[in-house]
């Protein structure tokens, strides 16, 4: 039984079949839509979510399976005191596969060791998120034709932004990477992602704090949400929210073909005037969610066509 926790649980060469199975059901998705049938899948998310859950649902939907779970942790047992490994263990005597999300940082992984199904990690507090990653990777796979030889630029929280950490543990492992970090001072990269995965692997990265330097050099803008929900003191948030703007005139200097992608929420990082711009690929980005979720689904489940 594989679960998947951190987007390295899944080799390379894993993660371009997954791609290929997402663009085949994007190209012909009737052909899957009895794949799952008598499969079960639970959404445990104890921590808000609008694209993670539902494309997860739809997924699994559009699979010919069905879904149950719940949106917030207190409506469950939590609420009176019970663990997530007995949640998980509880729920996994029902379903066939579970996608949790949780804002405490290795939740999923505790929970897995209590589960008698895969675990996939929805996103763990400012850890990681393996399947928005693996959507990156589609959406700039469809957009690019490539994964390698990018220059990638993350923009605005990097410190606790769980979608650049993992993103930039996948495009790691790919060759011809220049990675521009774009972030102030309080919302680096931290040093662990830095250290282990970039200088351990000898890969070089830039870091700056003006996007309007970096715009010209980028094949791929990776922007990001300022955290709020793990600030520690909100006057720090009100000051660095607004750092990242994007907008139509800071667009000017950058490449033609640049892919500009964003996780979503947005909250103000992106103006409404950029969604215009055929560089523009985050709506692309929400609807390549659900096709590569339903590849992971039947991946882990060891599911054929
Ligand atoms: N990208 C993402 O994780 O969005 P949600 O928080 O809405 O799931």
């Amino acid at each position: 039984m594989r679960n998947l926790i951190d987007v390295t649980d899944l080799s390379v060469a894993e993660i371009d079949e997954l791609i290929a199975t997402a663009e085949d059901m994007i190209a012909e998705p009737d052909k899957y839509a009895q794949v799952c049938r008598g499969k079960q899948l639970a959404t445990l998310f104890f921590e808000p979510s609008t694209r993670t859950r539902l494309s997860f649902e739809s997924a699994m939907l559009s699979l010919g399976g069905s879904v149950l779970g719940f949106s917030e942790a207190n409506s469950s047992s939590t609420a009176k005191g019970e663990t997530v490994g007995d949640t998980v263990h509880t729920v996994s005597c029902y379903v066939d596969i579970v996608a949790m999300r949780h804002p405490k940082e290795g939740a999923p992984y505790a929970a897995a060791q209590y589960s008698e199904v895969p675990i996939i990690n929805a996103g763990d507090g400012g850890h990681n998120h393996p399947t928005q990653t693996l959507t990156d990777l589609l959406t700039i796979h469809r957009e690019k034709g490539r994964l390698d030889n990018l220059t990638v630029g993350f923009c605005g929280d990097l410190k606790f932004g769980r979608t650049v950490h993992s993103l930039v543990n996948a495009l790691s492992r790919q060759k011809g990477i220049n990675f521009v970090f774009i972030s102030p001072e309080e919302l680096k990269m931290p040093a662990y992602i830095k250290e282990n995965t970039l200088d351990k692997n000898g890969l070089s990265y830039e870091e700056t704090a003006s996007l309007e330097e970096a715009m010209p050099k980028l094949d791929i803008l990776y922007m990001t949400r300022v955290q709020k929900e793990r600030f520690f003191n909100e006057a720090d948030y009100i000051r660095l929210k607004d750092t990242y703007v994007l907008d139509p005139e800071k667009l000017e200097t950058a490449k033609k073909d640049l892919c500009i992608l964003h996780p979503l929420p947005r909250v103000n990082e992106i103006s409404i005037a950029v969604d215009s711009d055929p560089r523009a690929c985050y709506w692309k980005q929400v609807k390549n969610g659900k096709f590569i979720r339903m590849a992971l689904i039947m991946k882990l489940l060891e599911l054929q066509l």
